[in-house]
């Protein structure tokens, strides 16, 4: 009896599905079919199943679900479309929200399924980035997710777009952050470090432009200022040892004749064996014809007579 009853029961359902489904894209209720609604799908003529997020069916009577193109998403079951990923976000899965660029990151366009990175020496340093910005004069981008850097004081740099600063030539300085250039140490001063004023030349020394240090005036030369550019000769008469000094006079007794020393070499003879006396200063001879000391005396100014 139970076996009968069960072939029986099982024939029925075969023969009602069979006669009342309906065709693919509509379902069937209560004897009747109905197109199927956008956002399901009829495949079997019998039920509506939904769409899951990431498909979606745009119209009425589908028998399939499509799923999301690249770059755009479904978050929710039933969706009749996919919505275009925005600007500035990504897509990377159709049945989630879109996700927003991280810094470093940009999505020009709508329709991204993922984030493009930024190229080196650009930035973007916030999420959601609709294009990188390149990095400024004047400073760097070691990173592309992060804000430009000041090239700090004795470095600089020219041009956009870079991931350092340069330090800048010996002999040059810069004290300020965002240097595009270096300034080149003016002549009378010298530059030891980049990052620092320039430091005048001490007396005694001196300095063209673009120097790291001065240079002592050589033998027989002097300067007495601060900040000199150049050394001076030691005058004819004069004698010049210690180049911060002035020139000092030469002894009496001695002389020179020409300029640049730093002695004096020559004695004067006494004045009745001198036929020639060349700028003699201070020589008992020179005293005859009130020569002071450090002056120098005409030629033959002493004369036998
Ligand atoms: C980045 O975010 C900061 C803080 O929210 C804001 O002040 C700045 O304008 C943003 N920059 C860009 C390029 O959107
Ligand atoms: C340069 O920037 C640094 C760090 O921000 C700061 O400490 C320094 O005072 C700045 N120097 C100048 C000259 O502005
Ligand atoms: C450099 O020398 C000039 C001339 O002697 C002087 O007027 C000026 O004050 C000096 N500057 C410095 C910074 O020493
Ligand atoms: C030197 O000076 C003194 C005093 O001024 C003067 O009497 C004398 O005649 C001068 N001698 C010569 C050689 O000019």
């Amino acid at each position: 009896m139970v076996w009968w009853f069960l072939v029986i029961y099982l024939f029925g359902i075969i023969i009602q599905s069979s006669e009342q489904a309906c065709s693919t894209g509509y379902y069937t209720y209560e004897g009747q079919c109905y197109p199927c609604s956008p956002g399901h799908y009829c495949s079997d003529g019998i039920d509506e199943y939904v769409c899951l997020a990431g498909e979606y069916s745009d119209g009425w009577t589908q028998s399939y679900c499509s799923t999301c193109a690249s770059g755009y998403y479904s978050s929710y079951a039933g969706s009749d479309h996919c919505n275009k990923c925005p600007i500035g976000f990504s897509c990377p899965r159709r049945d989630q929200e879109p996700v927003p660029c991280n810094p470093g990151q940009y999505a020009p366009n709508e329709g991204y399924a993922s984030c493009s990175a930024c190229s080196q020496g650009y930035y973007s340093a916030n999420s959601s980035a609709t294009e990188c910005l390149p990095c400024p004069r004047g400073y760097y981008c070691p990173t592309t997710d992060m804000l430009p850097i000041m090239c700090p004081p004795g470095t600089y740099q020219l041009s956009t777009s870079s991931t350092s600063c340069s330090k800048c030539y010996d002999g040059q300085f810069t004290v300020e952050n965002g240097s595009v250039s270096c300034n080149v140490c003016p002549g009378g001063f010298y530059c030891p470090t980049a990052d620092q004023l320039p430091i005048a030349c001490p007396i005694g020394t001196y300095s063209t432009e673009g120097q790291t240090v001065c240079t002592k005036c050589s033998s027989g030369q002097y300067n007495t200022f601060l900040n000199s550019t150049r050394c001076y000769q030691c005058p004819p008469g004069h004698y010049c040892d210690d180049p911060k000094i002035c020139p000092k006079p030469c002894p009496a007794g001695t002389y020179n004749s020409s300029p640049g020393y730093s002695s004096c070499y020559n004695t004067c003879g006494t004045c009745p064996f001198i036929t020639r006396l060349f700028d003699c200063n201070s020589c008992t001879q020179a005293k005859i014809s009130n020569c002071t000391e450090g002056q120098t005396v005409p030629r033959f100014v002493c004369s036998w007579n």
